[in-house]
């Protein structure tokens, strides 16, 4: 079957989630609580997609460019690692500019399933692939994965899930073992994970990462506040709240906050939320490991690990995982 008339069929899944009421209710939720807070998957409308893709660029923004030289340089070993007519289920795809190298590195990849959360950004980009992989069969799937959803069915032998980006860091360690687990099912008992995990260094590396010099990871912050300004009709002033990124050491992980200026009132939906002057918005988590910390992570999900690869700085590191025991005693995602 030919890639394009797949894409060009748009994503088969619709989800419950990204939509207006739920993101309302995680606003109404998350304003209440001691530390208020956001959820994360929020930041990927139209506009926050297209800042995303933006930050990707930055000079002080590694992660991006790191990750794509390690898998250039090491996809040729990949590929031999893996089976033939695999197919490929890319988790949080965005532009799918990274699955590219690993598709040219795979014999006969077979199928190519993106999935995320933001639609226009999610057919663009999966027609743009199928047009350039005449071959691939691309089925884009309309989702927030960290739901369940279901899978579309596969003409593979095996199945792959790559999951670059360092996304895994958006999760809490707790919570990036239960995803993990709940995939090995997409996958199956030795199928595989190729998965991009950011790494612990200094603090102003990894500071400036999150808060760049010409504001765009800033704008990107505020943007959950103007959406919610368009979407839910709230009463933000975007003035009035900064962006803060910093590292918390003990912790591992970058924090990301929006921060109150001075004493104010904000409404969401005619409900009032009140804002002490340095009052925050948590908005996202970071986390960073070291290579054994993740390593041991994947295993305590179900995987065993097949190789890491860095970058001659260690900035960075892509994982080769294999699932090595399904997670049982629960309904099949
Ligand atoms: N997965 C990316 C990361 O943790 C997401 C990200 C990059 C991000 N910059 C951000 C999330 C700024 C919130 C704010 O590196």
């Amino acid at each position: 079957m030919g890639g394009q008339a797949q894409a060009g069929d748009g994503p088969v899944v619709t989800p419950g989630d990204g939509s207006r009421r739920d993101f309302r209710a995680a606003v109404l939720d998350g304003l209440s609580r001691p530390q208020k807070a956001i959820p994360s998957r929020y930041f990927y409308d139209e506009r926050g997609s297209a800042l995303f893709d933006r930050i990707c660029t930055l000079d002080e923004y590694y992660p991006t460019r790191t990750e794509i030289g390690i898998l250039e340089a090491c996809c040729g070993e990949i590929g031999r690692m893996l089976p033939s007519e695999t197919a490929v289920i890319e988790m949080g795809s965005g532009s799918s500019r990274k699955v590219k190298p690993l598709l040219d590195a795979l014999k006969t990849p077979c199928a190519y399933v993106p999935v995320d959360i933001s639609r226009e950004h999610l057919i663009a980009s999966a027609r743009a692939l199928a047009r350039q992989y005449p071959q691939l069969t691309v089925i884009p799937v309309w989702s927030d994965f960290a739901k369940a959803f279901s899978m579309p069915a596969l003409p593979a032998k095996s199945r792959l899930i790559f999951f670059p980006g360092s996304t895994i860091g958006n999760f809490t360690p707790e919570a990036a073992v239960s995803l993990l687990s709940g995939w090995s099912r997409h996958i199956g008992l030795g199928g595989h994970l190729i998965i991009g995990v950011d790494l612990k260094k200094d603090p102003q590396t990894l500071q400036a990462a999150y808060d760049d010099s010409a504001g765009v990871t800033a704008a990107f912050n505020l943007n959950l506040l103007a959406r919610a300004n368009r979407e839910l009709g709230a009463t933000f002033d975007l003035d009035a709240f900064r962006h803060r990124a910093v590292y918390n050491a003990d912790e591992g992980r970058v924090e990301m906050h929006l921060v109150s200026s001075g004493e104010q009132r904000v409404c969401v939906d005619d409900q009032p939320f009140t804002f002490a002057a340095g009052e925050s918005i948590h908005t996202e988590n970071s986390y960073k490991y070291l290579v054994e910390e993740f390593r041991d992570l994947a295993c305590a999900a179900g995987y065993r690990s097949l190789a890491v690869f860095t970058d001659s700085a260690t900035l960075f590191s892509v994982h080769v995982l294999q699932v090595r025991k399904l997670r049982i005693g629960e309904a099949a995602l």
